[in-house]
C-alpha cells in the first residue's frame, strides 16, 4: 500500500470564529489560529481543516460566500492567511480549507448579475424556474433551514433555488461556465499552497433536471423539520455529481506531487453504498458520518461492529476509509456519550482503519454550550424553532460552536472582550491549561492516541471484529493489535487470543503485561500489543 500523507494524517477541524481572537472583537481570526499552531503541533495532529473565512455577509457564518478569493475582514487578510499557511507548513502541518461550491451568498456579484434580468449573461449560473400554475414555487422541494427551497424574485417573476437560506442561492452546476469558475477558485488557493479542500455539501451539487416533486416521507411527523417531509431522490446524490467530482479531482491532481497530494474531503450525508461511489469518483475522503448518526445514538458493540463491517466490506483496495465523531453542525461528543464514554469513543476513532477527523474542543471533553434564547445566532435554529432535526443538519448549532477555553484568564484566553457566543459555564475548570496539568485528562489521552496511531500496523493493518462478551466491542488491527472497548459503566472482561502488553488504557494508568482474561474496568478501553 503506497503511503500517502492523507491516509496517515489526523485532521483537526477548526471553526475559525471560535478558536482564538486577537483583535478584540470577540470573534476568532486567522492570526489567532497562527498563534495556536504550537498547540496543534503538540497535540500531534497532521492537518487542519479551517471552516470558511471568505468574504461573507455571515448570514450562515461564512457558508454564504460573497468573494471566494478574499478573506473576510473579521478574520483578517490574505497576507494573514499566507503567513498562517507558511508557518503551518514550516511546522509540518497541512492546511485544508473549506470550499463552498454548491451556493454563493446572494450578495455575490455573480448572483447580483444573474438576478438583474432574464437575459443576463449570468442568468444560467443559478437555478431559475417559472412559478407553478398557481403562482407558487415550481415544486415541493424544502430547504435545510426551513421553508421552501425556492424564493420568488419579484423583478423577473421567476423563482431561484436554495437548498439552504434564501441568501444562499444554489449555483447551477450543469453549466460548464460555473464549473470552470469554481475550478479557478480552487487553483487560486492551490497556487497559494493549500493542501486541499473540505468540500461543502458535495452530494447536493446537482438536482433533477426536470425539477420533479420529491416523494413524501411516511415517517415524517408534525414537529420534525420541513426538509424531512420528503425523501430526497431528486435534490441529492444525482449521477452527474460523480462527473463533477472527477473534474475537481483533475484540478487537484494538476498541483499534486508524490508526498504532496492535494486532497479532497467531501461532506456527504449518505448511506454507505452511495457514499463509497464518491471515493470511486475521485474524492479522497468522502466523509463517513455513520458513527455520528448511527453509532453514537446506539452505542452498543453489535451496532458498532455492524457499521464498521458494512463500511469495510464495501471498500475496494483503492478506497481509503475515514471516520468522524463530531463537527460544527452536530451535537458535541461529550454531550452525546458523557465524558467517560467520550474517551472510549476517542480510542475507537483513532484505532479504526482510516483517516480520523477531530473537532476542536472535543479533546478537552467540551460539552454542548448553553445559549440563552436572546443570544441564539444560528440561522437554522432561528428559522426552525422547536423543530427536531435529522442526521444532516439539526436545528441549533450554536451550542457546538462556543469559544475554545484556553486557560483561566478573562474570557478563557479566547478573547479580551465578550465572545460572540457565551463560553461554556465550566470554562474555569474545563480548559486547555487545566487539562494539561492533569496527566490523566482527556487531552493527554487524545495526545497519546494520536501518537500511538503512527504505528504502521495500526495505520494499515486489516480490521477484524473480535467476538467478545456483551458490552465489549473488540477488534484486531493486523496481527499485532487488539482493541477492547468496554461500552458500559460496569466491569467487563475479554479472553485474549494470546498474551500481550497494554499499550494504552483510556484511564492512562496501566501498561502491564496481560494474558488469559483481560479485565476491563467500567468505561475502560484498552489497546493491547499482542505477542
Ligand atoms: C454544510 C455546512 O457544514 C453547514 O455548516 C452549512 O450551514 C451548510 N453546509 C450550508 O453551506
Amino acid at each position: 500500500m503506497a503511503s500517502m500523507w492523507w491516509k496517515e494524517a489526523v485532521i483537526y477541524q477548526i471553526y475559525p470564529r471560535s478558536f482564538q481572537d486577537t483583535n478584540a472583537d470577540g470573534v476568532g481570526d486567522l492570526e489567532g489560529i497562527r498563534r495556536r499552531l504550537p498547540y496543534l503541533k503538540s497535540l500531534g495532529v497532521d492537518a487542519v481543516w479551517l471552516s470558511p473565512f471568505y468574504k461573507s455577509p455571515m448570514r450562515d457564518f461564512g457558508y454564504d460566500v460573497s468573494d471566494y478569493c478574499d478573506v473576510d475582514p473579521i478574520f483578517g487578510t490574505l497576507e494573514d492567511f499566507d503567513l498562517l499557511l507558511s508557518e503551518a507548513h514550516a511546522l509540518g502541518l497541512k492546511v485544508l480549507i473549506d470550499l463552498v461550491p454548491n451556493h454563493t451568498s446572494s450578495d455575490h456579484p455573480w448572483f447580483l448579475e444573474s438576478r438583474r434580468d432574464r437575459s443576463s449573461p449570468k442568468r444560467a449560473w443559478y437555478v431559475w424556474a417559472d412559478p407553478a400554475p398557481d403562482g407558487g414555487p415550481p415544486n415541493n422541494w424544502q430547504s435545510f433551514f426551513g421553508g421552501p427551497a425556492w424564493t420568488l424574485d419579484e423583478g423577473s417573476g421567476q423563482y431561484y433555488l436554495h437548498q439552504f437560506l434564501p441568501e444562499q442561492p444554489d449555483l447551477n452546476w450543469r453549466n460548464p461556465e460555473v464549473r470552470k469558475a469554481i475550478h479557478e477558485v480552487m487553483r487560486f488557493w492551490l497556487r497559494r499552497g493549500v493542501d486541499g479542500f473540505r468540500v461543502d455539501t458535495l452530494w447536493l451539487l446537482a438536482e433533477d433536471l426536470l425539477l420533479r416533486d420529491e416523494p413524501g416521507n411516511p415517517d415524517w411527523r408534525p414537529g420534525m423539520w420541513d426538509r424531512g417531509r420528503h425523501l430526497h431522490i431528486h435534490m441529492e446524490d444525482q449521477p452527474e455529481t460523480y462527473a463533477y467530482v472527477r473534474e475537481m479531482r483533475f484540478v487537484l491532481d494538476e498541483f499534486s506531487e508524490p508526498g504532496r497530494e492535494r486532497v479532497m474531503v467531501g461532506e456527504i450525508y449518505l448511506p454507505f453504498p452511495q457514499l463509497v461511489r464518491y471515493s470511486q469518483a475521485g474524492c479522497h475522503l468522502p466523509f463517513n458520518f455513520h458513527l455520528i448518526f448511527r453509532g453514537l445514538p446506539d452505542w452498543r458493540a453489535e451496532n458498532l461492529a455492524r457499521i464498521v463491517e458494512e463500511y469495510e466490506s464495501l471498500l475496494t483496495p483503492w478506497d481509503w476509509p475515514n471516520w468522524v465523531l463530531g463537527n460544527h453542525d452536530q451535537p458535541r461528543l461529550a454531550s452525546r456519550l458523557g465524558e467517560a464514554q467520550a474517551r472510549v469513543a476517542a480510542m475507537l476513532l483513532f484505532t479504526l482503519r482510516g483517516t480520523p477527523t477531530w473537532y476542536y474542543g472535543d479533546e478537552i471533553g467540551l460539552p454542548n454550550g448553553e445559549i440563552p434564547p436572546e443570544k441564539v445566532q444560528d440561522p437554522a435554529a432561528l428559522r426552525q424553532k422547536g423543530r427536531r432535526g435529522e442526521h444532516g443538519l439539526p436545528p441549533g448549532r450554536d451550542p457546538v460552536r462556543t469559544p475554545m477555553p484556553w486557560d483561566t484568564s478573562p474570557y478563557a484566553g479566547f478573547s479580551s472582550v465578550e465572545p460572540w457566543l457565551p463560553l461554556n459555564p465550566d470554562w474555569k475548570t474545563r480548559n486547555v491549561a487545566e487539562m494539561e496539568k492533569d496527566p490523566r485528562s482527556m487531552l493527554h489521552l487524545v495526545r497519546r492516541l494520536i501518537a500511538l496511531r503512527k504505528d504502521q500496523e495500526l495505520l494499515y493493518g486489516a480490521y477484524r471484529t473480535h467476538r467478545a462478551e456483551a458490552g465489549v466491542y473488540a477488534y484486531h488491527r493486523g496481527e499485532g493489535w487488539l482493541v477492547a472497548l468496554n461500552l458500559t459503566g460496569k466491569e467487563r472482561g475479554l479472553e485474549l487470543p494470546k498474551g500481550g502488553q497494554v499499550a494504552l488504557s483510556t484511564h492512562l494508568d496501566r501498561e502491564e503485561k496481560v494474558e488469559g482474561r483481560l479485565l476491563l474496568r467500567p468505561d475502560e478501553g484498552v489497546v493491547v500489543r499482542l505477542g
